[in-house]
């Protein structure tokens, strides 16, 4: 009979510190995008990590954005989002896009105007632009998960993000 007694780890109290939580998370590494709308006739644009692909027939992709977020309502209700992956030059886009009012975090960022009107990062290792396809209530955050309409890469490191810390992927060689 396999052993299904918990490990220590498991058992532990389930709302421990929310520090030492954050730094559970923190060993999945991920890459790093910036998700953008376009609503109402402004420009939003927020890093955003959380970023997946969800089914492939559709296209369907995920991310989640955090119910409190100042581009809530541009994300939900302007009926799509694009996602550039960010390249590994591209770090302090990173930084530039997770602060700071809308839409000056555009200034000095070369981009492009796209048949949505939404506009994509010059310079991504790769670029999905999507319909929203749904809307999921998650907590303090929503998922948010769109129909891929058009996309877009090329050869580039992508940026990478683990530890609270950019860096740039490094394939193990034999
Ligand atoms: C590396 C990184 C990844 C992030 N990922 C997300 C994310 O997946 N979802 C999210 O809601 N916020 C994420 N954030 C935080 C948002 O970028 C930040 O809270 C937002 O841009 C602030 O804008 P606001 O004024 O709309 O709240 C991330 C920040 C960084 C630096």
């Amino acid at each position: 009979m396999p052993d299904d007694t918990p490990t220590a780890a498991s058992t532990a109290a389930p709302l421990g510190d929310p520090a030492d939580y954050r730094k559970a998370l923190g060993c999945f590494g991920t890459g790093v995008t910036v998700v953008t709308a376009h609503h109402e006739g402004v420009d939003w644009g927020m890093t955003c990590n959380s970023f997946s692909s969800v089914s492939l027939n559709p296209r369907l992709v995920l991310w989640s954005i955090r119910k409190e977020a100042s581009s809530l309502q541009a994300f939900t209700q302007s009926g799509g989002f694009t996602v550039s992956v960010l390249a590994g030059a591209q770090a302090d886009l990173a930084m530039q896009f997770a602060k700071g009012a809308m839409p000056e975090r555009f200034a000095g960022v070369p981009t492009s105007r796209q048949a949505s009107q939404r506009l994509r990062l010059d310079g991504a290792a790769a670029w999905f632009d999507c319909t929203l396809h749904q809307l999921v209530d998650a907590g303090d955050h929503h998922i948010v998960i769109g129909q891929v309409q058009d996309f877009g890469w090329h050869e580039a490191t992508p940026l990478a993000f683990c530890h609270s810390q950019f860096g740039m992927f490094q394939p193990i060689t034999a």
